[in-house]
């Protein structure tokens, strides 16, 4: 087991692709709260993926490629989600489609992995309906997810924009929390190698 004094790494996926997303934010705001527990990886190309299909899996286009070799090196996914209509954006959905699937010789990608999902949007209701979403799909894919707390700034204009100085107290320490229980299931599983 992976002593809790060592540093994980962390894959951390933004559901936006909006220069100024609020959800990209949080997940700075993320790697603020505890620099000396992890390491981020900020995947920033979440753009560049193609669009899944089943034609095109073998040899999979580099850019599947590459994010499938982050997610293996990660120890642990954090996955910062907007809500598009109810439910998860087109392009984030697009990427666990092709995690979903294994590249040859290789296992899951997604099974097992320590996932937490948190999620901002400008509406009161803050993205519940896309992290229900979400937690059905890694569910399926029998990912290992946090249950609690749930993370869901509702508002978040309010915090993201018209404040310079990044969450208030409150909504920092539910992040906090969500990435403590991240790390209980990273040293669960003993997916991380000591460093
Ligand atoms: C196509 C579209 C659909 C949206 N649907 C919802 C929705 O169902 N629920 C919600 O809370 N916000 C919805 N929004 C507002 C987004 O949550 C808001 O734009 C948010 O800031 C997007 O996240 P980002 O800042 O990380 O880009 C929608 C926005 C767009 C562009």
């Amino acid at each position: 087991m992976r002593p809790q004094d060592t540093t994980a790494t962390i894959l951390a996926i933004s559901g936006s692709l909006r220069r100024a997303s609020f959800n990209t934010r949080l997940l700075d705001e993320a790697a603020k709260l505890a620099p000396e527990v992890f390491q981020f990886d900020l995947y920033e190309s979440l753009g560049n993926l193609p669009h899944f299909n089943e034609d095109h899996e073998m040899p999979a286009p580099p850019a599947v490629d590459d994010l499938r070799r982050r997610l293996r090196a990660a120890d642990g996914l954090l996955i910062a989600t907007p809500e598009y209509n109810a439910s998860v954006p087109g392009a984030l959905k697009n990427a666990i489609d092709w995690l979903s699937r294994p590249s040859e010789g290789e296992t899951l990608p997604l099974k097992g992995k320590p996932v937490a999902i948190i999620g901002a949007s400008m509406s009161p209701l803050g993205t519940v309906r896309a992290q229900l979403s979400l937690r059905q799909i890694l569910h399926k894919l029998d990912a290992a997810v946090v249950r609690q707390p749930e993370f869901i700034l509702g508002s978040a204009h309010a915090q993201l924009e018209e404040r310079s100085s990044g969450l208030d107290f409150a909504t920092a320490e539910v992040l906090r929390l969500v990435l403590e229980q991240l790390r209980t299931l990273i040293d669960r599983a003993s997916h991380v190698s000591v460093t």
